[in-house]
């Protein structure tokens, strides 16, 4: 288990535990205010788009064509570094304390 700290689209502060091995769209689901993630983690949906703290960034993997496609059609795009979609980030202990918020709605 690592710690994420998120800020949820009303602004509101969690401090979330997120299971190694596992991404962290299941944690971020169960909040109020968090993400929808409405395909379930197929990479299909981005209803799960998180902005990445900068000084986190550089220690996710590279984003898949894939979900870069996804994030690139959203309207709150922020660019490849920050944008992500949850369900395409698993966590490590490399990501213990990362910060992290819930993009707007779209
Ligand atoms: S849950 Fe649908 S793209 Fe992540």
């Amino acid at each position: 288990m690592a710690t994420i700290y998120v800020t949820d689209r009303a602004g509101g502060d969690h401090v979330l535990e997120a299971a190694s091995g596992r991404t962290i769209m299941e944690p971020l689901r169960e909040i109020d205010n968090g993400i929808e993630a409405l395909c379930g983690g197929m990479c299909s949906c981005s209803t799960c788009h998180i902005y990445i703290d900068d000084e986190w960034c550089a220690k996710l993997k590279d984003l898949s064509d894939d979900e870069l496609d996804l994030l690139e059609d959203t309207e709150c795009f922020k660019g490849e570094g920050a944008s992500r979609l949850a369900c395409q980030v698993t966590m490590n202990d490399d990501l213990d304390g990362m910060k992290l918020t819930i993009a707007p709605e779209e």
